[in-house]
């Protein structure tokens, strides 16, 4: 009986080992010339007369995109250990929205898709000069960060993060994989270091989390890289879509053989570019540091097929926001910042702490948390939905380091978009940062306690 018992062990144990399969995919999601870029709402990319419409094909506060740089690309890694099946799909947007990864999940589900919803995670690489006009939250719309909804983007969109999502499941083969974190720094500044009392401009997120993808031969198949960093290096002049520093990094990496090159956003609400990364554009002088960076990390890597990976997620109800005097913080401005939200709330003739439902932003994020098991060695990751300032995301990294994980990823701008969140601390401060966090002072805290609270679920 004993013996017959550590057969099976055994077996298990092997054949879990010879199984890990990786898929990846590369989809070319450009939507059509003339439609709004996110990312501005002031300068060139507003409507001259802006509250007033002026309306085309596609826009109706914002103007029409004269084409584009570098195509939209959504790209999906699904990683399968047998046990667990998940799909990372990378999008070059400002954001994730939840409608939109609803929408694209369900068209992969009735083509065949068979990985659970929990189990995927939808990143906007935070580019400001990715598309608009595809989600439907009235705040974004108006802002005008987003400009109104137009379902044919939308779904045109969806369709193409489902067909990355079914070609990265079709594409599964023998694989192995690998997580480190490297440090990089010199190629970004906290940008509110010149608002806050408490930062200094060299006060940003550091860290620099490399997943190394091989296929059965040990080539390289995909690279994914989490570091946090806006997609600010074009301004408001820039009428052509593109993925900013972060799309000219992925193609300099996939000439690097790094495979497909994926980015995850991280912690980076107040982290900004700095000139010398986006120097000489379109080509960034930063790009090639920051790719530098990132297949140095990749190279020290050993991947493993011995990989164990456990989810978990949970919809967590937020409820109307609660600007909580945020308006009465701002009563005496002209203009209050770049979001002009003083001009919208008289426009829109809103409360005074800003009480809104969930037309207009969303209140129902999906959190999720990995652990993956690779060989004895813990990496966590949770996803944040939205903008984290980088004090936050060091707590939360520093809540999952003392959970026993030995690396941690963080997932911002995943799965949902509720704009920023600033700390008590920064939301006292002020400014932009702190205009949009949208929950009050403790917004943070509650982002905090919600991915601390997921991942303990599946800490080592
Ligand atoms: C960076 O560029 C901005 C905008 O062009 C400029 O205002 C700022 O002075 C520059 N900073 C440094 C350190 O060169
Ligand atoms: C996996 O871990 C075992 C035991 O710690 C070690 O002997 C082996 O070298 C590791 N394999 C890889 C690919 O890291
Ligand atoms: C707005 O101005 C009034 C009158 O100057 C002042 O009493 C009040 O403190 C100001 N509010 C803010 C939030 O600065
Ligand atoms: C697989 O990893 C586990 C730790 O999670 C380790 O105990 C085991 O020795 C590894 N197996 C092999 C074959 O390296
Ligand atoms: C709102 O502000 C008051 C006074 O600063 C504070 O006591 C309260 O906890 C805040 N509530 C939220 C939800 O931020
Ligand atoms: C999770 O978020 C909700 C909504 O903001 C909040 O009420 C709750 O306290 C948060 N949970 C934790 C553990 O912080």
């Amino acid at each position: 009986m004993k013996l017959i018992r550590l057969a099976v062990l055994v077996t298990f144990t092997v054949s879990q080992v010879a199984s890990l399969k990786v898929g990846v995919s590369k989809v070319d999601a450009t939507l059509p010339d003339g439609v709004p870029l996110a990312g501005y709402n002031y300068a060139d990319r507003r409507v001259p007369h802006w509250p007033e419409p002026q309306e085309t094909k596609y826009t109706t506060w914002m103007m029409p995109s004269k084409g584009h740089l570098q195509p939209t690309w959504v790209k999906a890694l699904v990683i399968d250990t047998g046990d667990e099946q998940i799909c990372f799909v990378t999008l070059d947007a400002i954001g994730s929205d939840g409608t939109l990864m609803q929408l694209a999940y369900d068209i992969a589900t009735s083509k065949g898709f068979t990985i659970p919803f929990d189990n995927i995670a939808l990143f906007g690489s935070h580019t400001h000069s990715g598309p608009g006009g595809i989600t439907p939250e009235f705040l974004w719309a108006v802002a005008p960060a987003m400009d109104l909804l137009v379902p044919e983007l939308q779904e045109t969109l969806a369709n193409s993060i489902a067909t990355a999502m079914l070609e990265a499941a079709a594409n599964l083969q023998d694989g192995s994989i690998g997580i480190d974190i490297a440090q990089l720094t010199g190629v970004t500044e906290n940008r509110r270091a010149d608002i806050s009392p408490y930062l200094k401009k060299d006060d940003i997120d550091p860290n620099l989390g490399v997943i190394s993808v091989n296929d059965g031969d040990g080539k390289p198949l995909a690279t994914v890289w989490n570091y946090a960093i806006h997609g600010t290096c074009w301004g408001p002049s820039q009428m052509l879509s593109n993925g900013d520093i972060m799309g000219g990094v992925n193609d300099v990496l996939e000439t690097m053989n790094s495979g497909v090159a994926m980015f995850i956003n991280a912690d980076a609400g107040d982290i900004a570019p700095s000139n010398s990364t986006c120097n000489n554009m379109p080509q960034f002088d930063g790009a090639p540091v920051i790719a530098t960076a990132i297949m140095n990390a990749r190279n020290n890597i050993k991947t493993s097929q011995n990989v164990t990976i456990k989810v978990a997620a949970q919809v967590i109800p937020f409820g109307e926001t609660n600007g909580n005097l945020t308006l009465a913080r701002v009563e005496n401005c002209t203009k209050g910042g770049p979001l002009d939200i003083c001009t919208i709330c008289r426009v829109l003739n809103c409360d005074i702490n800003l009480h809104l439902n969930e037309a207009w932003v969303e209140q129902n994020p999906k959190f999720g948390a990995f652990a993956f098991n690779i060989n004895g060695t813990n990496t966590g990751m949770v996803t944040i939905p939205g903008e984290a300032l980088s004090d936050l995301g060091t707590e939360i990294r520093n809540d999952l380091l003392n959970m026993k994980f030995d690396n941690v990823l963080l997932g911002g701008y995943s799965n949902s978009h509720m704009g920023y969140f600033a700390t008590t601390r920064e939301y006292d401060v002020g400014d932009y940062e702190s205009l949009l966090t949208f929950w009050g002072a403790y917004t943070a805290d509650w982002i905090r306690g919600n991915c601390t609270m997921i991942a303990k679920k599946i800490a080592p």
